[in-house]
């Protein structure tokens, strides 16, 4: 798979990433992660976590993937592709306010999104979904609609879907991302979060 530091692009195959991931038990993937800001936060505060950030966009990337994290890597790749090498690793997901194809899939109950998802998550791995109102209206849906909507398509694929959470303003604020600071100074400061976990069967 390919992965980003800075300016330089670096593949690097399971067993790299094996070694790599040696000795961390809990692996956290930040799917379509932005700037990276939310996984540095995450690697900081967790030093025996490792945390994946992966976007489809190397530009904003650049800043966030030069420090040195021994417990972070990004990784370049679309959401409905999912690098097989992540395959079983994942012990938590976070999509936190996605937009574009990534939300659209999460709207069409994408299969190729569902079944990546399903793939790179260890037995019971929890999903944490945060929609924001702004992006569900560039979409044509209101967040409660969206939300409903992305509540049914998880269940439908087979997912257990807790309560949904509101986000207020202040939740957003506080939230380590840069995209969460962006909301809760905007005009509509509102987002639901989703927390969805792969039904055994
Ligand atoms: C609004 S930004 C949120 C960024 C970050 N999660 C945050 O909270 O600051 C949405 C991100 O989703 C990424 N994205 C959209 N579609 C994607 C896809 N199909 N695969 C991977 N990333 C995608 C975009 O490139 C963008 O970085």
């Amino acid at each position: 798979m390919e992965t980003i530091r800075g300016r330089k692009s670096l593949e690097l195959d399971l067993n790299g990433l094996t070694e790599r991931l040696a000795g961390y038990n809990r692996i956290i993937l930040d799917l379509g992660t932005g700037d990276g800001r939310y996984v540095h936060h995450l690697a900081g505060k967790f030093p025996d976590h490792f945390i994946i950030g992966l976007d489809s966009c190397r530009e904003n990337l650049r800043e966030v993937s030069q420090k040195k994290l021994p417990n972070a890597l990004f990784v370049i790749a679309s959401a409905q592709a999912l690098p097989h090498e992540l395959n079983g690793l994942t012990s938590h997901v976070t999509i936190n306010f996605p937009w574009g194809s990534l939300l659209e899939s999460l709207l069409r109950c994408d299969e190729q999104l569902m079944r990546g998802l399903e793939s790179i998550s260890r037995p019971n791995a929890p999903v944490s979904i945060r929609l924001n109102s702004g992006a569900l209206a560039e979409a044509g849906w209101t967040l409660e609609a969206g939300a409903e909507q992305i509540y049914q398509n998880m269940i439908q694929a087979g997912w257990q879907v807790s309560k949904p959470a509101m986000m207020n303003e202040t939740t957003l604020r506080n939230f380590p991302s840069t995209w969460a600071k962006r909301l809760a100074f905007g005009r509509d400061p509102r987002a639901i979060e989703l927390r969805v976990r792969l039904v055994a069967s």
